[in-house]
């Protein structure tokens, strides 16, 4: 049903894999247009606690935005490309009520760290490289990425990897706050899922409200302490509420699903 990506589901996960291997899975239009409606579907389906994102082949997660498919844009057309990836992807994936864990397996570069930024978690492969090299190119990061790298790096490094256009490797990257864990990669599926375990353990609509909390905070003009204030009362009123309270004062363990 797909031409550029992989989508299974095994026990409330949903594992979507970007597979253009030859091309090192650089995301083109219709890669986007793919993975914003296999994201959506996931994101609707009450069986699907968490979403896995990651690259196929054993050397890149996204090697960034398909060159050849702008390299001869208008001033127009850049500007319409950052606006559609952003709307239909990079931001639409930050602001699921469904966590998205990004699995890094290899090169992170351009819209492929952006990709990884906008997840709400990132767990890398220790042969990850990571770099946003637009600048290289004669053009900015377009999908978020001189706001999410600073949010996550702190200023001064964002520039830093601005601004030389350079890679770090996993372990920097580790170091840095960029990413979560670094895993052989042989474990990286499997330190996603076990991620995905404990998060499978919780309320879900407890945790859409915290992803809109956190949010609230990047937000402008948005008091993040009010959100938290609205989204705390909000969960007072839901099945998930009842049951984890009740499952406390009776000693058991909550069944949120
Ligand atoms: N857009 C389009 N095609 C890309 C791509 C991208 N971002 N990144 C890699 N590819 C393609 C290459 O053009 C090549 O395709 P071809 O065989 O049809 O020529 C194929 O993927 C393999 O890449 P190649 O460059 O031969 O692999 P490498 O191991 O020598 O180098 C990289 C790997 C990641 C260092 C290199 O591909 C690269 O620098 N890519 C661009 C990274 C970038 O600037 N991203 C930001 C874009 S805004």
């Amino acid at each position: 049903m797909y031409n550029n990506i992989l989508v299974e589901s095994n026990d409330q996960i949903s594992r979507i894999t970007i597979n253009r291997p030859d091309q090192l899975n650089a995301l083109n239009k219709e890669t986007i247009a793919e993975l914003h409606n296999a994201l959506k579907e996931a994101n609707g389906d009450p069986s699907i606690g968490v979403i896995i994102l990651t690259g196929s082949g054993e050397k890149s997660f996204v090697a960034g935005a398909d060159i050849k498919e702008f390299a001869h844009f208008s001033i127009a057309e850049g500007g319409q490309l950052a606006a559609n990836g952003q709307q239909t992807l990079f931001s639409y994936i930050e602001n699921l009520s469904t966590p998205v864990i990004a699995a890094v397996n290899g090169f992170a570069l351009g819209g492929g760290l952006e990709l990884a930024m906008c997840s709400h978690i990132r767990v890398a492969s220790s042969n990850a490289r990571m770099g946003l090299p637009e600048v290289s190119l004669g053009v900015i990061p377009g999908y978020g990425g001189t706001q999410r790298l600073a949010h996550l790096v702190g200023r001064g490094k964002a520039n830093e990897m601005v601004f030389t256009a350079g890679m770090i490797n996993a372990d920097d990257a580790l170091q840095w706050g960029l990413v979560n864990y670094v895993v052989e990669q042989s474990d990286l599926i499997a330190k996603a899922e076990e991620i995905a375990g404990k998060i499978l353990k919780n309320s879900p609509m407890a945790i859409s409200a915290a992803i809109r909390s956190i949010n609230a905070n990047y937000e402008d003009g948005v008091n993040g302490f009010d959100v938290e204030i609205e989204e705390f009362g909000k969960c007072f009123g839901t099945a998930d509420f009842k049951e984890g309270t009740t499952a406390f004062l009776e000693k058991r363990k909550a069944n949120f699903r």
